[in-house]
């Protein structure tokens, strides 16, 4: 099977509206809204990259990846017991499967969905720098303070009661290569932690589609979504923003270690986190898989400890 991208999450919620106001704060666009649902996307051209179903309590319902053709479709049946094909009701239309993981997260296939026109980035921020100056004459920053331009949903980290359960799921049925893998000090077969990325062949990936994070109390959630914002001065402006309308931080403006991309992580009002990122390390099938202690591993290069609310 190929896949081709992440392509939506997909959320229970309690209230459409509040969500619906944080989301658009944070950088989504409105496609459609109901009574029922809220959907949206990002300005980089897929249809929706994010959906909420009203409902009576806060739940992540699972996320789905574009697939290449419909006849991964059909081989994630006849392979792995995915659902039959259905329809999409969802903006732009396309068909769908099903596949269980073994934490019971429903992970849809997509194939066929019609994309929307994307929205122009902001120009490429040029910046001076000793011996490189390369910019001349007068900056005149142009972008408004603001929501987040976003482009796509870039990840997303799972919380998992058992990494060595889930891992096989992500490699052998969806095809994802682990890029850094986390265990236990002194235990390297024990591992807890895995940030897994497309197989693309010599394609260029992102770092990481996946994240996998075995949790201490047996949880099974969603711990984050991440969406592409254009560099680390979009993502700044959008931090203060979001400050400025009191949501909650949880942690950032960082850098991680691994994947390298800068990272900003928000709570929506239901306690679910959304991230911004840029600027991710970009593999190819052939870059290989790490294996760190997780005792030695600085979680963000420019040295700020996650904050317990990053995992609780
Ligand atoms: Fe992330």
């Amino acid at each position: 099977m190929r896949i081709k991208s992440p392509h939506h999450v997909r959320f229970q919620v309690p209230d459409l509206n509040k969500t619906e106001a944080f989301a658009q704060d944070f950088g989504l666009l409105t496609v459609e809204r109901t009574e029922q649902r809220l959907v949206m996307r990002t300005g980089g051209g897929d249809a929706f990259a994010y959906s909420a179903e009203k409902g009576a309590e806060n739940k992540f319902l699972g996320l789905a990846f574009e697939v290449e053709s419909k006849s991964d479709l059909e081989s994630a049946i006849s392979e792995h017991g995915a659902s039959p094909i259905r329809e999409l009701t969802t903006p732009g239309g396309g068909i769908a499967v099903t596949l269980l993981d073994p934490n019971g997260f429903e992970i849809d296939l997509v194939y066929g969905i019609e994309r929307v026109n994307p929205e122009e980035a902001y120009k490429h921020l040029e910046m001076n720098a000793p011996g490189q100056y390369t910019r001349e004459g007068r900056f005149y920053p142009k972008r408004p303070m603001g929501p987040a331009k976003l482009f796509r949903l870039g990840h997303v980290g799972l919380f998992i009661p058992s990494f060595a359960e889930t891992l096989p799921f992500y490699k052998e049925v969806l095809g994802l290569i682990p890029s850094d893998i986390y265990h236990v000090p002194g235990m390297p077969h024990v591992q807890i932690v895995g940030f897994c990325r497309l197989d693309r062949g010599e394609e260029l990936v992102d770092h990481h589609v996946i994240a996998l994070m075995q949790s201490q109390t047996g949880e099974t959630a969603c711990h984050h979504i991440s969406f592409e914002a254009q560099d680390f001065e979009a993502q700044f402006m959008t931090h203060r923003y979001l400050e400025s309308k009191d949501y909650e931080l949880v942690w950032g403006v960082g850098r991680h270690p691994h994947g390298s991309h800068i990272f900003d992580v928000w709570r929506d009002p239901d306690r679910n986190r959304f991230e911004t990122f840029s600027d991710t390390d970009r593999m190819k099938a052939s870059d290989g898989t790490q294996v760190h202690n997780i005792a030695e591993v600085d979680m963000d290069a420019w040295r700020s400890d996650p904050p317990d609310r990053y995992f609780e």
